[in-house]
């Protein structure tokens, strides 16, 4: 009874054996009526639902979903052309299910490839068979079949909703707009590929005629008896002796569920006919309405139309721009306010990492490159002078130089001109000098960046094509890189100002205690006020105390008395910052304060100019003796010379800040108080 019970136990695992042998060999045709249970080679988004609908992607977007036949398909290449064949035949059902009624990306495409790995494909237009770089190599060995719903210029697609037979890559050898011959009327009828209907296909290759028909038709319709593609193609160049058969979809911005819902393959003649009725059923969409909710979705549909509407003006409104024709050269200069509206959170307080006299600064990330960057954001009144402005930037956005903060481009909104700067992770010199919660820099660091910034400077008024004038040149307005290089930024900006200005009034633009005297006789910046500012500059460093200091005693209120007075006596070094401790250079320390005190000098033609200050920095000169003249840097001269000049060409103060300058200038030099003057960054504007 045991030996019976083994002897049949042996036939049936022989039996067993032979069938799956069989089906081994069998590699040359088979038939799926839906993929219950099918062991396909699944990579990407592919899956298989439970009733055995096989979904390559859904609508999410920038997928691929590959399914493939997991065992090679033998097309004997190798073997002579008389004793083999190319010929194939397969039949299979496609759905796409758009997201949005009539958008869908990207396609389907039926693949034979020597491969099953896709890893190094892209999605969106290279339907997750190809990338950049390997798109069209005859080395691919790829034959496909897409049926491609978005048009894509690059791979000259005829229309978005078309077949096309692609050979290696995307530029298809022959395609059409999607459509089948109708048996009934003997005539061609359109078809579209994201109805959300199957369409079967059947792709057959006769090798002997070197003919591929493709052909198209509704789920329930009959083979037409005309395919819609039949093109002259040799495989043999194609074709390797082993090829894998499958299918590859991809999603880009905008997507589609790519569904396949049976597929039949035969290398030995025509593929078996799918049984229509056994394939899955694709997932409900949409419902049918009952009359008395459709009111209510109309009305809910007309206020979503409002909503709509109403959101579309305030987006436009929030990131509305002024652009202008003669802006178009300046094109890659030129930042979307969307952009940096984005990139900067929305110029959300939180991103704000300075506000100086020229406008608010924010931090932001590029969305799309994650660069970080600042953004100035700087009011103005008129647009007169803009076009010369913006082209001034833009040239300004050729400056190269390793103390200068890069400037990227711009962008401009009604009464806003957006500047965007490489963003500098240590924020401006001030902080360091005179805040602090920031650590104290050595001496060997204040000289670095001194020499930087005199530099840049010599870079600005020399070195460029044309002369261009900082007109703002404090340690506000240095800015210290990831290595604490000084680096100095907003060039230019000042410029911008003057030409605000109406035509009546002459602003003095600069901040006061940078300010050369001689502007306010002439009203013009030369390349010798920023020379003054700059040696307002060195002793702000070197004493770690800004120019103007309301808060001390009379006598130390002006940093460039305080230092010449100690000069005087021969006790210069006493002016030097406390918090240096004593730890410096004397040679530098000295040579800085002096220097300091030869561009403070009132008399432009005694200043030196940048280029000798830095060969006096780099010790290539020897620094000339500071003359003794009792006028000259003494600032209640400058101040003098400042309200006897307005007195004497009768001006009119034209601006509230200007005549709170001037006013409590005057008080000061009266009485001795100087409170309304706390802020040093303040720009001085005085009418004419
Ligand atoms: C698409 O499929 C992925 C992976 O299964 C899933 O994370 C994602 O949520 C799906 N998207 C949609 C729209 O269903
Ligand atoms: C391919 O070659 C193998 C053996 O070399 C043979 O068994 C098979 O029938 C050939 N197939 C076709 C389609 O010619
Ligand atoms: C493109 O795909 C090929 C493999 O087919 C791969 O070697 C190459 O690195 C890919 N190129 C890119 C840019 O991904
Ligand atoms: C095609 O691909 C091969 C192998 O990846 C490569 O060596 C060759 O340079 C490519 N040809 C072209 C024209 O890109
Ligand atoms: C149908 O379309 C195909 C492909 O465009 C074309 O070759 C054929 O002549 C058309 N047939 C009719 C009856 O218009
Ligand atoms: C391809 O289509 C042409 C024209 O209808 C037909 O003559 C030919 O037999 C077809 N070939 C195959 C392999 O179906």
């Amino acid at each position: 009874m045991a030996a019976a019970f083994t002897s049949f136990y042996f036939l049936l695992c022989s039996c067993l054996a032979l069938i799956s042998l069989a089906r081994a060999e069998d590699t040359d045709q088979f038939i799926y009526n839906g993929f219950g249970g099918a062991n396909l080679h699944l990579d990407g988004n592919a899956k298989i639902h439970h009733n055995g609908l096989l979904q390559l992607t859904n609508t999410s977007k920038q997928l691929v979903g590959h399914a493939f036949y997991p065992s090679p398909i033998k097309f004997n290449t190798s073997s002579p052309s008389s004793a083999r064949s190319l010929s194939f035949s397969t039949n299979f059902v496609i759905a796409m299910v758009p997201e949005w009624k009539d958008t869908s990306g990207h396609g389907i495409v039926f693949v034979i490839s020597p491969s099953m790995d896709f890893s190094h494909a892209v999605e969106s237009q290279y339907l997750g068979l190809f990338n950049a770089t390997n798109n069209g190599n005859s080395s691919n060995h790829i034959f496909a079949v897409e049926f491609d719903t978005i048009l894509s210029p690059e791979f000259e697609d005829r229309n978005n909703n078309h077949v096309g037979i692609d050979v290696n890559g995307l530029k298809s050898i022959q395609s059409e707009p999607a459509a089948y011959f109708s048996n009934e009327e003997r005539k061609n009828r359109s078809l579209k590929l994201i109805s959300g209907h199957p369409i079967q296909v059947w792709v057959d290759y006769n090798d002997e005629e070197k003919l591929l028909n493709v052909t198209l038709a509704p789920k329930r319709s009959p083979k037409p008896d005309q395919p819609l593609l039949s093109t002259s193609v040799d495989l043999s160049d194609i074709l390797l002796d082993t090829m894998y058969v499958g299918f590859s979809a991809a999603t880009g911005s905008i997507a589609s569920n790519h569904y396949l819902l049976g597929w039949s393959f035969n290398r030995r003649g025509q593929a078996q006919s799918l049984e229509i009725s056994e394939l899955p059923k694709l997932p409900k969409v949409g419902r049918r309405i009952k009359p008395d909710r459709l009111i209510l979705i109309i009305a809910a549909g007309f206020l979503l139309v409002i909503i709509t509407g109403a959101t579309y003006f305030y987006r436009r409104k929030k990131y509305e721009e002024v652009n202008e024709d003669w802006e178009q050269e300046y094109g890659p200069q030129r930042f979307s306010y969307k952009t940096l509206y984005k990139a900067t959170q929305g110029f959300r307080d939180k991103q704000l990492v300075g506000a100086g006299g020229f406008g608010k600064v924010y931090k932001g990330t590029l969305p799309s490159s994650k660069e970080q960057i600042a953004v100035k954001k700087v009011s103005h009144e008129s647009n007169q002078g803009m076009k010369e402005f913006v082209s001034e930037i833009v040239s300004m956005g050729r400056l190269r130089h390793k103390n200068l903060v890069p400037l990227l481009g711009y962008c401009r909104r009604k009464k806003e001109l957006l500047l965007v700067y490489d963003y500098m992770p240590n924020g401006s010199l001030d902080q360091f000098l005179f805040d602090n919660d920031h650590p104290n820099l050595n001496w060997s660091q204040r000289f670095q960046i001194i020499r930087g910034v005199a530099s840049a400077l010599r870079y600005l008024h020399e070195e460029w094509e044309q002369v261009v004038l900082h007109r703002d040149v404090k340690a506000s307005n240095v800015l210290l890189d990831s290595n604490l290089n000084g680096r100095l930024g907003d060039f230019g900006l000042a410029r911008f100002y003057d030409r605000d200005a109406g035509p009546q009034t002459t602003r003095l633009v600069g901040t006061l205690g940078y300010l050369d005297p001689e502007i306010t006789r002439t009203g013009k910046a030369t390349k010798s006020s920023d020379v003054f500012a700059f040696g307002a500059f060195l002793l702000e460093v070197a004493c770690g105390r800004k120019p103007i200091d309301p808060h001390r005693p009379r006598e130390e209120i002006f940093l460039v008395e305080l230092v010449n007075r100690c000069w005087k006596r021969g006790i210069i070094l006493d002016a030097s910052d406390p918090r240096l401790q004593g730890n410096y250079v004397v040679e530098e320390m000295v040579k800085v304060l002096k220097l300091g005190l030869l561009c403070s000098n009132p008399r432009p033609g005694r200043r030196p100019t940048i280029k000798e200050v830095v060969q006096y920095l780099d010790g290539n000169a020897s620094l000339p003796d500071i003359p003794l003249d009792r006028a000259e840097n003494n600032p209640s001269f400058v101040l003098e010379t400042l309200t006897r000049d307005s007195a004497e060409t009768n001006l009119s103060v034209a601006n509230n800040l200007a005549s709170d300058c001037i006013i409590s200038f005057s008080t000061f030099l009266g009485r001795g108080s100087l409170n309304s003057f706390s802020s040093t960054d303040t720009v001085l504007h005085v009418g004419r």
